[in-house]
């Protein structure tokens, strides 16, 4: 029989203990919420019913129903207010000595039977659990932040837990309605130690101005499907936090520089930048606590007029290649009205690639998506040809052919003698440096990556790559056509894996080392990205669709350009290749696929 839990206590009401506050009102328990001052459980207090409130006002709870919640809470200030409770969870700021005397005092106070818990991110347990007089019987129960929406819960055990304390909180997980993961105590646990060195690598693009905080966050959202950017979703976690948070993983996790916090955290959290709490992060808030953007200095100019400004007119494009970008481009381009000019290699390809952009049009007309005559207008408006010499008079040339150096570089050059002066000329390359290509023609100003994402006509994101030659009117007409083609353009630099890839590989690569560690399993793994922080699958499922064999190029590219240690690919990333489970296109990657 698991243990009843009647009354539980929450220690520390900020950004996360109001939240878990209100996951056990809301499910029954009664609960003694303890802040350190009458003013900080004020804000505890404004904290709870500010998200009860919005709750309220969404519909997604009755008024009576919030009242009867509140009604379960008891705030009080001290930890003598404790004494009768089941279980306390600790979620006062992230640092070992505060919650190592706290934990000390906690013994003092709460019955012999208590359980101790902690909401610790990255803190060591059993360091706190050291602190008590009953090591066995503190564990880690960490939430994610929102508590009341995210559904994960990682049970963190100790070595010295007893097996019914973790049954018992594991019970109790399943009674508030969340899917607990139940692991050792290692730094990060699973989701942090995944998601934090993305974060703060994130922070460095920011840093080095290789992107603007809006084009860093909607690369993430647009491209990878993620509930909110990095930015973001540091100004929700707390910028302090999320600093202690970096720090302890950086010194417990083998001191990896990928969590060595980025100068500008600390410097915000100085500057008293915390994110949503103190009103103003990386974005601006309508007021503390508020998770209402509002514009400010850094906001950009949206209308349409600063979108075109220095913009060259757009109206005809050409297309070179026949592999599934360029399918996928060619449709895009014509269905927003541009005069298209496909090229490939010869007539044979030239079929197939009208076959392939005529049967994606008619499932469009299928779905009631396009009318019989829209989808006869696009094909109308694309020529179809073996010849680069047709591309005398298009204004922008948009190449996707192979991804090799030696075959871009000589396209580009061929490019340069055939286009009319004042041409853009664009490459979807995911991965080799944009410079080479305009470098091998005598107008490196006019050349711009264009990095569509497959498929091209149903993701709406657009890496704009500027090299350090290309010339600003280049940038803005990039920008143009991205918004004419009802895609979100966002501007970054020429380096490895431009903002996305960057981001996103080296968070899978890491996903694939903690497997290899054994320290979970790749449901679990999968699990807690998904359900702890909202992503649409886990590091797993998407390396199965992405292909093992083109994450474990991407990241080796990264790794090469990069030079950084952590970078490099996981021993069992490479073994699946070489064993030839690559994902779903060979039956096989990380999960077995053929019974499917
Ligand atoms: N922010 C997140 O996204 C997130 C997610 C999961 C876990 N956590 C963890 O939760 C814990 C709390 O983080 P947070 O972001 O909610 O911090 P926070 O700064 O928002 O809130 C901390 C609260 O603790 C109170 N406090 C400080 N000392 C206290 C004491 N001695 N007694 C009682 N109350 C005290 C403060 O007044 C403040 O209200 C940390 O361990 C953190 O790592 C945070």
């Amino acid at each position: 029989m698991a243990r009843e839990f009647t009354s539980v206590g929450v220690v520390g009401l900020g950004t996360m203990g109001a939240g878990i506050v209100e996951v056990f009102a809301r499910n029954g328990v009664d609960v003694v919420a303890v802040e350190i001052s009458e003013a900080a459980l004020e804000r505890g207090r404004a904290n709870l019913t500010g998200s009860t409130d919005r709750a309220v006002a969404k519909g997604k709870l009755a008024e009576a129903d919030r009242d009867a919640l509140l009604g379960r809470v008891n705030f009080q200030v001290g930890l003598a207010a404790l004494h009768a409770v089941d279980l306390v969870i600790e979620a006062v700021p992230e640092r070992l000595d505060l919650k190592q005397r706290l934990f000390a005092e906690l013994d003092r106070v709460c019955k012999p039977e208590a359980i101790l818990a902690t909401n610790t991110s990255s803190l060591s347990v059993t360091e706190i659990s050291v602190a008590t007089t009953r090591p066995n019987q503190v564990i880690g129960i960490h939430f994610f932040n929102p508590a009341p929406v995210m559904k994960l819960v990682e049970v963190v055990r100790t070595v010295v837990t007893s097996a019914d304390v973790v049954a018992d909180v594991e019970a109790l997980c399943a009674r508030l309605g969340k899917v607990d993961v139940t692991i050792n105590d290692r730094a990060g646990f699973i989701a942090n130690a995944l998601l934090f060195g993305y974060l703060n690598n994130a922070v460095g693009m920011l840093e080095a101005r290789y992107a603007s905080r809006e084009d860093i966050d909607a690369a993430m959202k647009l491209g990878c499907g993620l509930p909110m950017g990095p930015l973001a979703l540091m100004d929700l976690i707390g910028l302090d936090t999320a600093y202690e948070i970096l720090d302890t993983m950086y010194r417990r996790g083998g001191r990896d520089r990928r969590h060595a916090p980025v100068p500008l955290i600390k410097q915000m959290v100085t500057a008293g930048l915390l994110g949503r709490k103190s009103g103003r992060g990386f974005y601006t808030y309508e007021r503390p606590g508020s998770p209402k953007v509002v514009p400010d200095e850094q906001t950009p100019v949206a209308t349409e007029a600063a979108l075109v400004d220095g913009a060259r007119a757009i109206a005809k494009i050409g297309i070179v290649g026949s592999g599934t970008m360029a399918t996928g481009i060619i449709e895009v381009f014509a269905r927003a009205g541009y005069e298209v000019v496909s090229v490939t290699r010869g007539a044979e390809k030239s079929a197939k690639v009208r076959e392939a952009v005529k049967t994606s049009l008619n499932k469009g007309v299928v779905r009631g998506k396009l009318s019989e005559a829209d989808r006869d207008a696009v094909l109308g408006r694309i020529t179809w040809s073996a010849s680069l010499e047709h591309l005398a008079d298009v204004d922008l040339v948009v190449e996707a052919v192979v991804e090799e150096l030696s075959v871009k570089k000589a396209l580009f050059a061929s490019l340069d003698e055939i286009c009319k002066p004042g041409v853009v000329l664009a490459t979807t390359t995911s991965s080799l440096p944009v410079i080479d290509l305009a470098m091998a023609t005598q107008r490196p100003a006019d050349v711009i990556g264009l990095h569509f994402f497959n498929p091209a006509p149903v993701m709406p994101l657009v890496e704009i790559v500027r090299t350090i030659r290309t010339s600003a009117e280049t940038t803005a007409t990039a920008r143009a056509v991205c918004a004419e083609l009802g895609k979100t353009g966002v501007v970054c630099g020429d380096r490895s894996g431009f903002i996305v890839n960057a981001l996103l590989f080296p968070y899978l690569n890491d996903a694939v080392k903690m497997l290899e560690a054994s320290y979970s399993t790749a449901d679990d793994i999968d699990h807690a990205m998904k359900l702890g922080c909202g992503y649409p699958m886990g590091p797993f499922e998407l390396l199965d669709v992405v292909g093992l064999d083109a994450a474990l190029a991407i990241q080796r590219e990264l790794y090469l350009e990069l030079r950084e240690p952590g970078f490099a690919p996981a021993p069992l990333l490479e073994h699946l290749v070489t064993a030839g489970y690559l994902g779903y296109k060979s039956g096989r990657g990380f999960r077995d696929h053929t019974h499917r």
